[in-house]
């Protein structure tokens, strides 16, 4: 059985924030919630995690989350006294406890379990985990026998020249024997630079603590400030894009373009430049996105075409062109081979196969059949002032430019509505609608002070 504490009670203060630093934005989701996520993978019987400051925010952010514990550690006296405040929560538990820093948000499931494992083969009291790193400023380095069994933990500043050339550094994950820890955690001093409570003084008291190294040491980066954080978020790209490439998308421009970890691509899409695709994103075979485009939470079918725009909320079926410079949003559904063109905004409105909207449109509410035509200008008035109401139009009907159809309202199929008509009743199918003053025209006609010349 493994349960895991993850501490998130620290303000943060290198953040210079007002946010709990565990609640930072890296990639769509918080810290927080990646170490969360990544702590899922081991599969734990219990989550605990250790909340202080901004504790009911950071509670608020996780209320979506089942079967998390929250512990409050009221004075923030260091990562020791953090892990102290859960010995009454776990009476009785009699597995192991993996302690993750809540600011450590890069490391993989693999390597949680992987230090699982090792702790578990070697029945160690502790394990740690460990890297080498290029630039170990600001970490705890970590000496060891032979053996890579630890012999002491010295934080940054508490450390000795010599010592701190040691780059090897604690990253803020362990495993323990939850029953030893529970023994030794009481005993801990505060006697160090920062008269803190040291969770990494535990070693001193095990027999064995062994060290196990990161392969990646990119995994343990810890997040304490504003540039670390976009450190953290530029390794987390370069994951993500590699994994892309490597899986047949093409990337035209990878440094200009961004991609949340929970997008799914699917192979011979190309992502070209100035392209963001965000939240729960699906694009599929064939596909090309941008350049300037973007997509959020949205599913794009095969073979289509997004270019410089934006659509959020929406599902754009097989061989669809849009743009440039249309804007989809608010759960539109757009049919097979349709064109969405130029400075066409579309609300929570269904289009029909290859029914196109080409230029300076605006539909919200709006449901279309197939082979629609909307002429250049056509808008829905959808909004009284006080209710939004919808607009139905028939298969194959086509309105002529700069139509207004004031919703509700519905026009039936095979319907021509004439160019700069205002409609505000239903049109039956096959009809021709012209709802517009008819032209005048006096002839030799001359304006009247003219006249008097
Ligand atoms: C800590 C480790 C250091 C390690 C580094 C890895 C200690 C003493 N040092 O240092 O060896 O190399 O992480 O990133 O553990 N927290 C609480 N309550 C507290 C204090 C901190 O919950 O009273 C939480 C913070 O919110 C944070 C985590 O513990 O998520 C780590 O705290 P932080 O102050 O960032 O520790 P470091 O100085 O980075
Ligand atoms: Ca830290």
């Amino acid at each position: 059985m493994v349960a895991v504490a993850i501490l998130a009670a620290g303000r943060g203060t290198r953040m210079k924030s007002r946010l709990p630093k565990v609640l930072h934005q890296l990639g769509g989701r918080s810290l927080l919630e990646r170490v969360l996520g990544c702590a899922a993978g081991v599969q734990p019987s219990r989550v605990l995690v250790i909340v202080g400051y901004g504790s009911e925010l950071v509670k608020e952010s996780l209320a979506d989350v089942p079967g998390v514990e929250f512990v409050e550690q009221r004075e923030q006296l260091g990562t020791g006294h953090a892990v102290q405040q859960i010995i009454p929560h776990l009476q009785g538990f009699s597995g192991d406890l993996l302690v993750l820093n809540g600011d450590v948000p890069l490391l993989r499931p693999e390597t949680l379990d992987s230090l699982l494992q090792s702790h578990r083969n070697h029945q160690n009291a502790a394990t740690i985990l460990t890297a080498q790193l290029p630039d170990a400023k600001g970490y705890g380095r970590v000496f060891c026998d032979g053996q890579n069994l630890v012999t002491q933990i010295i934080e940054d500043r508490d450390c000795t020249p010599a010592q701190r050339q040691n780059r090897r550094v604690n990253a803020g994950i362990y495993c323990f024997q939850w029953s030893a820890l529970a023994e030794v955690l009481p005993k801990l001093q505060s006697n160090n630079d920062q008269q803190e409570y040291y969770l990494t003084d535990v070693v001193s008291y095990f027999d064995p603590v062994m060290a196990v190294d990161v392969q990646d040491y990119q995994e343990i980066l810890g997040i304490n400030d504003r540039k670390q954080l976009a450190g953290a978020y530029d390794i987390l790209q370069t994951r993500v894009k590699d994994s892309w490439m490597r899986a047949g998308v093409t990337i035209v421009d990878p440094d200009s373009v961004t991609i949340d970890d929970a997008v799914q691509l699917e192979p011979d899409v190309v992502i070209e430049p100035q392209t963001h695709l965000r939240g729960q994103t699906v694009i599929r075979a064939g596909s090309r996105i941008g350049p300037g485009s973007l997509i959020e939470n949205s599913e794009i079918g095969e073979a289509a075409t997004v270019l410089f725009s934006v659509v959020t909320d929406s599902i754009v079926n097989t061989g669809s062109r849009i743009g440039p410079y249309a804007h989809l949003r608010g759960h539109v559904q757009v049919g097979e081979r349709c064109r969405i063109g130029n400075f066409v905004e579309l609300k929570n409105s269904t289009l029909g196969d290859r029914t196109n909207v080409a230029h300076l449109s605006y539909l919200g509410d709006a449901t279309l059949g197939e082979q629609v035509n909307i002429g250049a200008g056509t808008i829905t008035a959808n909004y009284d002032g006080v209710k939004k109401h919808r607009t139905e139009i028939g298969d194959r009907t086509k309105t002529g430019s700069n139509s207004v159809l004031v919703a509700p309202i519905t026009i039936g199929a095979d319907v021509t509505i004439a160019a700069g008509s205002t409609i505000t009743e239903d049109v039956p199918e096959d009809s021709l609608v012209i709802a517009r003053a008819r032209q005048v025209v006096k002839q030799g006609w001359k304006i009247k002070s003219k006249q008097a010349e």
